[in-house]
């Protein structure tokens, strides 16, 4: 009887048309958001899928994400365009030129949990409407040009753990503002006046620089009497200015008498001749790698202390004691340093990446770490600090839980290897390259540098974050020339501080043939006798022998179909000898999205 297969049949495409649909809608709004405010400058194809354009991402066949910082964008969203991206969750426009109001049908996008907007010229109240967007968590519409009051319904975005309104115009009071979750919040420089209320009185200072605002953590209301008197400003209750800087004086001077006595505390634990984290500042620069410059003991005053630089809004719950203190792990040992995990008293586990032989002064450090700190992308693990001083660098991370994808491959677990689905496996390599696609995009010279199995950590079974960018560049010294490793590094590399987009390319190339097969190209145990992955690959698929190639516990559940051996093709071309007949990481990009739409409508039916 063919009927019941007819009506499945029909079923299947009936649901695949709705989701088609809907996707169009997604594009057609986005297009229309792109002829109001991005004419020129986003340069979408048309004829492609709009999960495959810069800026946005899908899941489940719908626009989920619209990310465009920096992008150029000027002048005042249209309605009709956003708010039909009925599956939005993130919108970033940050550090654009857009202006006026927000479009008021945004009220619409319930989805919505992150909205960035910072850095443009919107004006007008805040709109009446955001209140209305349940899901909010994160909210930053600083560095625009809002007035008005802060409204009292903000208190309905209970879910909000962040609220950034800081530099616009707005004016009044913070009435009283209670949100459980809050976390991060700032509303300095705006003309704000009257008392901080309760609930944000555990906010630091410089949440509400640049106002009027009385009251914890700033000086006292004039109408209230001071929490504790103070001897000596007990005379006058409101305080001037003279007395505001001497308490400043007073807590720099508590402060910098704490930094010597934990840096003598320190120096007194250590064994003599072992590494200080507390460094002298550079006095003349080191001259030639290794060499240690004898008058490493400065006198220990507390001027010469450096501190943990802290990156962005990253919260700043922890000092250089605490990492120094906290039970360490080692996670493992690269060409440009050792990381190791570091789990703090308060529940924080992060990754301390202790770098070995970086000769850069220190305004040069600064430099990278800044273009560094600038790659904001889901898929790249957030720097949140480091630290500077000329025998010891570090740099802070998130800790991500998941394992890298080196150990899911080739861990002694065979059942983490079992789980990686060819769907997840394909999920892994997009968001991997995609967060290599927008690093390539911030600039034609910077690259990743470093991109092997190892540095791809896995979070979930579809996603994955790239960890180490850019630290290549801050490696210095000549033993990185002529020492490339083998396995990721292209054929063209001489210099692994100088790799170029296109050697990003390659080694990503080899992390798709190592999902594929398996196989880990670092360790040169490949059957045929030491030769690289890629090679290896090449040789194989061109004969008889292509199924031999894959991963047997990826053919457990596979057959050799298309989407595969696209992927393999995928793989041998990013590895290509010539970086010319490499494709761009976009490109890269926008094919897994098409071959990973194949394996999406192929385990519909
Ligand atoms: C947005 O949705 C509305 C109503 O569903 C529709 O009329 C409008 O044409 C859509 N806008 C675009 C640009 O597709
Ligand atoms: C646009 O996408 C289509 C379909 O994927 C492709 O054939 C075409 O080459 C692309 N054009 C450009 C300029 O990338
Ligand atoms: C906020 O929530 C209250 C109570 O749930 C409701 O009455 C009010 O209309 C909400 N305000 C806005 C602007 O959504
Ligand atoms: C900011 O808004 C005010 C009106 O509220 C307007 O006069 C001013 O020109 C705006 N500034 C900018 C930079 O857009
Ligand atoms: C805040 O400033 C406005 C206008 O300058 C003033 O009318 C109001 O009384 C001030 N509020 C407080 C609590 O000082
Ligand atoms: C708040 O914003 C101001 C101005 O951008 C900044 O100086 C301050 O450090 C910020 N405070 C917090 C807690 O993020």
């Amino acid at each position: 009887m063919g009927s019941p297969l007819l009506v499945v049949l029909l079923l299947f495409l009936h649901s695949f048309s709705m989701a088609a649909a809907d996707l169009a809608a997604d594009g057609a709004a986005l297009m229309a958001f792109r002829s109001a405010v991005g004419q020129g400058v986003l340069s979408w194809n048309t004829s492609a899928s709009p999960c495959s354009w810069k800026g946005v991402t899908c899941k489940g066949g719908r626009v989920t994400s619209l990310r465009l910082p920096g992008s150029s964008l000027i002048g005042q969203i249209p309605a009709g365009t956003l708010a039909n991206l009925s599956d939005l969750r993130t919108l970033s426009l940050r550090s654009n030129a857009l202006d006026g109001l927000l479009p008021s049908d945004l009220a619409r996008s319930s989805q919505l949990r992150n909205l960035y907007l910072q850095g443009n010229r919107f004006s007008g109240d805040i709109p009446a409407f955001l209140p209305e967007l349940r899901a909010l968590t994160r909210l930053s519409l600083a560095d625009n040009n809002f007035s008005g009051e802060i409204p009292q319904s903000l208190n309905n975005l209970t879910h909000l753990t962040t609220l950034y309104l800081q530099n616009n115009r707005l004016t009044g009071g913070i009435m009283d503002l209670n949100i459980p979750n809050l976390r991060q919040f700032n509303v300095s420089y705006n003309r704000l006046n009257g008392s901080v209320p309760a609930k944000l009185q555990r906010m630091p200072a410089n949440s509400f620089l640049g106002t009027q605002l009385c009251g914890r953590p700033l000086s006292p209301c004039p109408s209230e009497a001071p929490p504790s008197p103070a001897p000596d400003s007990s005379s006058s209750s409101n305080l001037s200015g003279g007395a505001i800087a001497g308490i400043a004086i007073g807590a720099v001077a508590a402060f910098l008498i704490l930094a010597v006595v934990l840096f003598l505390t320190c120096r007194r634990k250590r064994e003599p001749g072992s590494r200080r984290i507390s460094e002298v500042p550079a006095a003349k620069p080191t001259d030639g790698i290794g060499s240690h410059p004898s008058p490493a003991v400065a006198p220990a005053t507390a001027g010469t202390m450096k501190q943990l630089m802290f990156i962005g809004s990253a919260p700043r719950v922890y000092d250089l004691e605490d990492l120094l203190r906290a039970s360490a792990e080692v996670l493992g040992k690269g060409t440009f340093g050792t990381a190791y995990k570091v789990g703090l008293e308060a529940g924080l586990v992060l990754v301390v990446k202790r770098l070995k032989d970086v000769n850069l002064q220190e305004n040069e450090f600064r430099e990278k770490i800044a273009a560094i700190s600038a790659i904001d992308h889901p898929n790249v693990v957030p720097l949140r600090a480091y630290y500077y001083s000329r025998e010891e660098k570090l740099l802070v991370y998130d800790y991500i839980r998941g394992g890298s994808l080196h150990s899911l491959l080739h861990g002694s677990r065979s059942s983490s290897r079992a789980a990686l689905t060819l769907e997840s496996r394909i999920s892994i390599a997009l968001s991997a390259a995609s967060a290599i696609a927008f690093m390539h995009s911030t600039s034609p010279n910077f690259s990743h540098g470093n991109i092997k199995s190892s540095n791809i950590l896995v979070s979930s079974s579809s996603e994955s974050l790239v960890s180490d960018a850019a630290v290549a560049h801050l490696a210095g010294g000549a033993s990185y020339a002529s020492t490339a490793p083998a396995g990721y590094c292209a054929p063209e590399v001489t210099d692994v501080r100088r790799v170029s987009q296109k050697a990003d390319v390659y080694s990503f190339g080899v992390v798709l043939l190592e999902l594929l097969t398996a196989r880990s190209p670092a360790q040169g145990n490949l059957d045929d006798g030491g030769v690289d992955l890629p090679r290896w690959v090449k040789a194989l698929s061109r004969e008889e022998h292509v199924g031999e190639l894959f991963d047997p516990e990826l053919l457990k559940n596979e057959t050799v179909g298309n989407e595969i051996t696209k992927l393999l093709k995928l793989g041998i071309v990013c590895t290509a000898d010539h970086p010319d007949q490499r494709p761009a990481m976009i490109e890269v990009v926008a094919k897994i999205a098409e071959i990973r739409r194949l394996t999406v409508s192929h385990t519909k039916d």
